[in-house]
């Protein structure tokens, strides 16, 4: 996979594209990064990239010409890949989408940091535009490097274990289930006995057990969308049970 960054603040990228599994991904030559100054497309000799909005207001607005010229720099014919937009009028990003622009050979970021972006940006330039959620950033620097890592963690071997990212939270459709390591007993908190049991069909079915009651808890939202299986429902009702069990003791008491 190849993603190409233009920003401003180039600097801004070296330490997340060269640490972790973005760093590994690349010495493996999984990914290519290029993060490109897109003020070194500007036209004008003081390297201008912005100017002041038609129809008056403040802020600034980002110039066509640079960005356009710095994109299309790299797209000598052939396939055109996605070309993204960090914003937060976009799509709100999400493990489906991750998985979507996983898939790519070659993604494009464009990252702003000013009031907003001429519009034939947006019409003519971009394919794609993402937001990272419902607030504002400086600048889409941070949100690029979000989708990124999302992404690039999914290219086949660059997580050390595989199964890893098929078992992920969102991937599912449900939250992960509790992890625990040794030592067996931390201050008196106990792993629970079935994880050292050594039954794995015991544990799978408490893995997802658990995994159903973190989800129902935390994102009913994500419960709603999912298509349950037969022993998923056995299990929420087991759920449903002792929850009701409970709350009579506690109202017992
Ligand atoms: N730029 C500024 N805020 C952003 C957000 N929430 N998502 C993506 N890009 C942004």
């Amino acid at each position: 996979m190849r993603i190409d960054i233009f920003t401003l603040f180039p600097e801004m990228f070296a330490g997340v594209l060269s640490s972790s599994i973005l760093g590994k991904a690349r010495e493996k030559e999984l990914v290519d990064f290029q993060v490109t100054n897109f003020r070194d497309f500007s036209e004008s000799k003081h390297g201008t990239v912005d100017d002041t909005p038609y129809g008056g207001g403040g802020g600034m607005v980002l110039k066509p010409e640079p960005l356009f010229r710095a994109v299309e720099a790299l797209l000598p014919g052939g396939k055109k890949p996605r070309v993204i937009l960090m914003c937060p009028q976009g799509v709100t990003y999400n493990q489906s989408l991750a998985e979507e622009l996983a898939q790519e050979e070659h993604l494009v970021f464009i990252c702003g940091h000013y009031e907003g972006y001429d519009e034939r940006i947006r019409e003519h330039l971009v394919t794609d535009e993402i937001s990272i959620g419902d607030y504002v950033l400086t600048g889409g620097e941070l949100a690029a490097m979000v989708v990124i890592d999302s992404v690039v963690r999914l290219q086949p071997g660059a997580l050390g274990n595989q199964t890893s990212a098929v078992e992920d939270s969102f991937s599912t459709g449900l939250l992960e289930y509790p992890h625990y390591t040794r030592p067996a007993e931390f201050r008196g908190w106990k792993v629970p006995d079935i994880l050292l049991s050594g039954h794995h069909a015991n544990i799978e079915r408490w893995r997802l057990k658990e995994s159903l009651r973190r989800t129902k808890a935390r994102r009913p939202d994500l419960l709603s969308k999912l298509e349950l299986t037969g022993e998923m429902k056995k299990l929420l009702a087991e759920l449903e049970r002792e929850q009701g069990q409970e709350k009579s003791a506690e109202e017992k008491s």
